[in-house]
C-alpha cells in the first residue's frame, strides 16, 4: 500500500459531504460552517481562557475539543480542524503573533529579496502536534469527516507583505506590481509551504481540504490569472494524488470564479454576492459548489433566516454537488442557537 493509499473508514467515505464533493447523489445537503469552531461558543471561551490562540492551536487534546464542539452542538456534516492559516508560517520560525480583535500581526513584514530567505521549507516535525491532534480527532469523530485548510498563496502573503491585516492591500500590491520576479517567487514558496501543510493534514486523517483566498477578490482578473493562479494551482496539483476533495474559497470573487475553477479545486466557495445558479455558469462544469448564506442574515428573525436560506437552496437546486455553508465565515457574535436552527433547517428541506 502507498503513502496515499491510506485506510478509509467506509463510514465517512459514504457521509453525505464526501457525497456531495464528489457530485454523488446524497441523503441531505450537508452543512457546515466555516469559522464554526471558536468564535462565539461559551464552551469555546471557557476551554480558551487564558491560553493564547496560537498555542492554543498546538495543544492536540484543546484542539480536538474545540473541532468537536460545534459538531456536537449544531450536528453540522463536517468537522473544520481548529487552527489558523498562519500556523504553518508561525511553524517555521516567523516571529508573528495573533492579536485579539485584529488578527495576525507580523513583527517584520516580507518586502524584499532578503526577506524571503526566512521562508524556510515546513517540514512534518515542525507540525507533529497537528498529526497528533488530526489521530486523535478522527477517532473521535466516528463517521464526520474532517476538513483539515490552508491560507492561499496570495492571502498569506498580504498578511506577510502588509504586516497585519489590511483593507487595501497597498503595500502587497506595490510588490506584485512592481518586482513581478520577487513577487512569484514568494507565493511560489508560500505554495510550497502550504502544499506540504496540506500533506501532513491529509496523511494524518483529513478527509478534505480547504483552501482560504479569503483576500484574493482585491484583484482583477487579468492579475489573478498572472500573479496568483500559478501558485494557487502548484497547491491543487501537489496535493491531488491523494485524491480526497479539494475546496477553493473566497471572499468578493465573484468576478474571478472562473478563474478559481481553472486553478484545479474539485469544490469552490462562492461568497453570498453571487447566487448559486449564476455561479455554477462561471464556475464551469465538473465542480460541485459550497455555500451561500450571507453571515448576517443569522442576525435576523427566524422566519428571515429561514426564507433567505430557501433562497439558496432553490439557487442550488439544479446542481450536481451543493454542501451548505456561509459566503464567510461566521460572525463572532452570532447567536450559537440560530446556527443549530439554520442546520436543522436544512437537513429537513433537503431529506430525500
Ligand atoms: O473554521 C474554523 O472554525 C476553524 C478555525 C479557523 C480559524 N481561523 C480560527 C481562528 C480557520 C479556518 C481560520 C482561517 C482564517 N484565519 C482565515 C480564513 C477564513 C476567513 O475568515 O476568511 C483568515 C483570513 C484568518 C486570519 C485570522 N485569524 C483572522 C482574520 C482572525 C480574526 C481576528 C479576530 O479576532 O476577529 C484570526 C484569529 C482567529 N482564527 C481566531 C480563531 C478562533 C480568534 C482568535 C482569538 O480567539 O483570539
Amino acid at each position: 500500500m502507498s503513502a496515499m493509499d491510506k485506510p478509509e473508514n467506509p463510514a465517512v467515505a459514504d457521509s453525505a459531504f464526501l457525497k456531495a464533493c464528489r457530485r454523488e447523489p446524497v441523503p441531505h445537503t450537508p452543512v457546515w460552517f466555516m469559522r464554526q469552531a471558536g468564535r462565539s461558543l461559551p464552551e469555546y471561551l471557557k476551554v480558551r481562557e487564558g491560553i493564547p490562540m496560537l498555542e492554543s492551536c498546538m495543544r492536540p487534546e484543546l484542539v480536538t475539543e474545540i473541532t468537536l464542539q460545534p459538531v456536537r452542538r449544531h450536528g453540522v456534516d463536517a468537522a473544520i480542524y481548529f487552527s489558523d492559516i498562519v500556523v504553518p508560517l508561525k511553524a517555521i520560525g516567523l516571529d508573528l503573533d495573533i492579536k485579539p480583535g485584529v488578527g495576525p500581526v507580523v513583527e517584520q513584514p516580507i518586502r524584499s529579496r532578503a526577506d524571503l530567505e526566512r521562508l524556510r521549507d515546513l517540514t512534518p516535525e515542525d507540525v507533529s502536534y497537528v498529526t497528533e491532534a488530526i489521530r486523535m480527532l478522527t477517532a473521535e469523530l466516528g463517521s464526520t469527516p474532517l476538513i483539515g485548510f490552508a491560507g492561499a498563496p496570495f492571502t498569506l502573503a498580504s498578511y506577510l507583505v502588509e504586516g497585519g491585516p489590511s483593507k487595501n492591500h497597498e503595500h502587497t500590491k506595490a510588490l506584485m506590481y512592481g518586482d513581478p520576479q520577487l513577487w512569484a517567487d514568494l507565493l511560489d514558496r508560500l505554495a510550497d509551504i502550504t502544499a506540504a501543510f496540506l500533506k501532513v493534514q491529509i496523511e494524518a486523517g483529513a478527509s478534505a481540504v480547504q483552501l482560504f483566498d479569503s483576500w484574493v477578490g482585491a484583484l482583477a482578473p487579468a492579475d489573478y490569472r498572472r500573479s496568483v493562479l500559478p501558485a494557487s494551482r502548484k497547491v491543487f496539483e501537489a496535493v491531488a494524488p491523494y485524491d480526497v476533495p479539494r475546496i477553493h474559497f473566497g471572499v468578493g470573487t465573484g468576478e474571478l470564479l472562473g478563474l478559481m475553477g481553472e486553478a484545479g479545486a474539485d469544490v469552490v466557495g462562492v461568497d453570498w454576492r453571487v447566487p448559486l445558479d449564476e455561479a455554477v455558469r462561471r464556475v464551469g462544469p465538473g465542480k460541485a459548489l459550497q455555500g451561500n448564506l450571507d453571515p448576517a442574515v443569522l442576525f435576523s428573525t427566524r422566519e428571515a433566516v429561514e426564507s433567505k436560506a430557501r433562497e439558496v437552496l432553490d439557487a442550488a437546486s439544479g446542481l450536481e454537488g451543493h454542501i451548505f455553508n456561509l459566503g464567510h465565515g461566521v460572525l463572532p457574535t452570532t447567536d450559537p442557537g440560530a446556527l443549530t436552527a439554520l442546520t436543522e433547517y436544512v437537513h429537513e428541506q433537503t431529506a430525500r
